[in-house]
């Protein structure tokens, strides 16, 4: 049976996976997805052309991973594209944050998808592939957002070099550096500091026809949009030393102003 695994499929940027695998790639017999909420991802089923196999259960704990191995082996799978989009993250200064969400983004958006790709490995085969959705934040460690742009280096990292590994055997892993995206993200992430309250938004639509175009094109890294091409070159030359502090400053003037 052949198959795409999508991680994060009830909202945002994975259900928009969900909807556009399908009519890129027509030869798929079913379509796996994963997510906690049952409904979403029930209600997407409507809008997808061909079976959906449902995986509702929370990624932070292990059942739902044992669900997923047992059913890749019963039905002998072979996965032609794994999607992992699951993930969160919360804004603020670290000693703010709750310690379960500080572990709760590691968890999800680290140990979770290195989890999904150790089960769905053995699965893919020459020209199968993985698109890892990791963020712009990847790019520059972010204070004011500093485990969930830990947490996306790792992933920005982490696909980079399993991408050089599994290259002889035609398997290609592109990773995904999204800016802002207009989803539920914003929903769960807390206040944004000032300066980055009304900061523009892209289509998750948009964000995610250039990932499948590139993953297609077999390009190692998917950034979408000027702003975000712009910020991965700047990052490139300039030293973290000098972004992070510029971050910083920014967030001061944030919380000034919204003090005032
Ligand atoms: N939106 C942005 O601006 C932006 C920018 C860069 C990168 N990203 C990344 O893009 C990915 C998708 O985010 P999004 O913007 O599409 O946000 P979203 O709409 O909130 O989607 C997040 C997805 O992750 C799933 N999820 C969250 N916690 C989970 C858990 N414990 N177990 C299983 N599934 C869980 C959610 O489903 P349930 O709630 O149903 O479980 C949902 O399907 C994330 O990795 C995010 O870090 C987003």
């Amino acid at each position: 049976m052949r198959i795409a695994v999508v991680t994060g499929a009830s909202s945002g940027i994975g259900r928009e996976f969900a909807l556009q695998i399908p009519r890129l790639y027509r030869n798929l017999d079913e379509l796996w997805v994963m997510a906690r909420r049952t409904e979403y991802l029930e209600e997407l089923k409507k809008n997808v052309s061909i079976p959906v196999r449902i995986f509702d259960g929370d990624m932070q704990r292990d059942y739902i991973f044992e669900r997923l191995e047992k059913e890749l082996d019963r039905q002998e799978a072979k996965i032609r594209m794994l999607v992992n989009a699951a993930g969160y993250g919360k804004v603020g200064v670290f000693s703010d944050i709750d310690p379960k969400e500080q572990l709760g983004m590691i968890t999800l958006n680290c140990h979770a998808l290195t989890k999904i790709s150790q089960i769905c490995l053995p699965y893919l085969s020459n020209g199968s592939r993985i698109v890892n959705i990791a963020s712009s934040a990847a790019f520059t460690p972010q204070p004011g957002f500093a485990v969930y742009a830990a947490s996306k280096s790792y992933v920005y990292s982490f696909s980079q070099a399993l991408r050089r590994e599994l290259l002889s055997k035609g398997i290609f892993v592109t990773v995904v550096c999204p800016g802002p995206v207009d989803t539920e993200f914003f929903r769960r992430c807390g206040k944004l500091p000032n300066p980055f309250k009304d900061s523009v938004k892209a289509a998750p639509k948009c964000v995610v026809r250039k990932a499948l175009e590139d993953s297609v094109k077999k390009k190692r890294v998917s950034v979408y949009g000027p702003a975000m091409k712009c910020a991965r070159a700047v990052t490139k030359i300039v030293p973290d030393a000098l972004t992070v502090d510029l971050l910083g400053r920014l967030n001061q003037i944030g919380r000034s102003l919204d003090e005032k």
